[in-house]
């Protein structure tokens, strides 16, 4: 039987009316992410916790259909954000912008956000100053001070004194540094080095070789996840840093679940601070965690998944109150506050940033033998505390 094909009146009819059910009440969001490149782990983390949460909450926010149409940056592109993101607004129309996973590309489409008034929630870049650039931002993921200054005070609190800071030269690495530094001196701490060392490197014996001759009783440090965060604890390992008794402080972008367990053994007794953990224990992160097993087999949930779940959770809150009134929406999402995987969130009305818990964590084994994230210390509420602190 050969298969029946469409007439062209009838495919121009069948076009007429798809465009009518994507058209007045279809809410268009569009999601701008690294979906190729050493970096594509975000994009992918992103579209399947936006795909748990439409499995989970419908493809409806209130009376309106929501619709994502996804743009691939590459990694840390600023011309690239800047372009997609243009491409996004002028000739797809989206009401409403997310993803953003590097500060520098979230920094370079500021002004397109702010000129086109199209709220945008950013689901990872952790520079505090971006909420700042325009009011149409709203950020779901957390800032490096906000995760560093917490660990500084879990530091001094285990009678660490000098600490060596390293981190990745931009925005996110220098405001960890900032973060953890204020916190620590304040406290007593002394810092006998702090490295900034170049976005692009993943060879870090060097730095390790300067860390241990400093010999501080532990290092600091942040990296943005992926594989140069990987290299930077495989090599802490490699050279002996652990054996020489320098412990490892980091942010949990150093080591995330998606490939926590390729680390292995070395990575044992490693202490990061972070606003979620596979491992945290409640109802709704078990849940969160068996919808990701449907609608993608095999995943494993990160930051960037909750990042982008709760982000989602915004835009259809956003959505719902506001349509294709953006200025509308932004008010519902101000001020609000829901649970979340990764426990109790809110979204601060003065700096459009998250508020959430932030979790000491140990690498260790669960009982099948995987390394996990162990929370071992909750610090609840922390506010971004680098623009607290400006
Ligand atoms: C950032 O560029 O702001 C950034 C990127 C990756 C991270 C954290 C922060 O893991």
């Amino acid at each position: 039987m050969t298969k029946p094909t469409m007439g062209p009146a009838l495919a121009a009819a069948v076009a007429l009316v798809l465009a009518g059910t994507a058209g007045a009440d279809t809410i268009k969001v569009g999601v701008v992410a690294p979906f190729s490149g050493p970096f594509a782990m975000y994009g992918k983390q992103f579209k399947d916790a936006i795909d748990v949460y439409v499995a989970e909450h419908g493809t409806k926010a209130g009376d309106h259909e929501v619709q994502f149409i996804y743009k691939d940056t590459g990694g840390p592109n600023p011309d690239t954000a800047k372009s997609v993101t243009q491409e996004l607004l002028v000739k797809d129309g989206v009401n409403y912008l997310a993803g953003y996973t590097f500060t520098p590309n979230a920094l370079a489409v500021a002004p397109l956000v702010d000129q086109a008034q199209v709220p945008t929630v950013i689901f990872n870049a952790a520079t505090s100053i971006i909420t700042t650039k325009s009011p149409y931002f709203v950020r779901t993921s957390f800032t490096t001070p906000q995760v560093a200054g917490p660990l500084a005070d879990w530091a001094i609190a285990q009678g660490i004194k000098t600490v060596v800071t390293s981190v990745t030269d931009y925005g996110p690495g220098i405001d960890a540094e900032k973060g953890f530094v204020k916190e620590f001196e304040a406290k007593g701490g002394k810092i006998v080095d702090s490295i900034r060392m170049p976005i692009a490197t993943s060879d870090f014996s060097p730095f390790m070789q300067r860390i241990k001759a400093a010999a501080p009783n532990a290092l600091f440090t942040f990296i943005p996840a992926g594989p140069p965060a990987f290299a930077f604890v495989k090599s802490y390992s490699d050279n002996g840093l652990s054996a020489a008794g320098v412990q490892f402080l980091g942010t949990g972008d150093l080591d995330e679940e998606t490939t926590l367990q390729g680390l292995g053994d070395a990575a044992l007794g490693i202490h990061t601070s972070f606003p979620y953990s596979v491992a945290h224990e409640s109802a709704m992160n078990t849940q969160f965690k068996a919808d990701l097993a449907k609608v993608d087999p095999g995943a494993v949930a990160n930051f960037a998944s909750v990042g982008a779940y709760d982000g989602t959770e915004a835009l259809y809150r956003m959505i719902a109150a506001g349509g294709t009134d953006g200025d509308a929406g932004l008010k519902a999402v101000l001020g609000a506050s829901w649970e979340s995987p990764r426990g109790p969130v809110s979204i601060d009305p003065k700096t459009h940033h998250i508020t959430e818990n932030m979790y000491i964590r140990v690498v260790a084994k669960d009982d099948k033998g995987q390394l996990i994230n162990k929370e071992i210390e909750t610090i609840k509420d922390v506010p971004d505390l680098g623009l607290v602190s400006k």
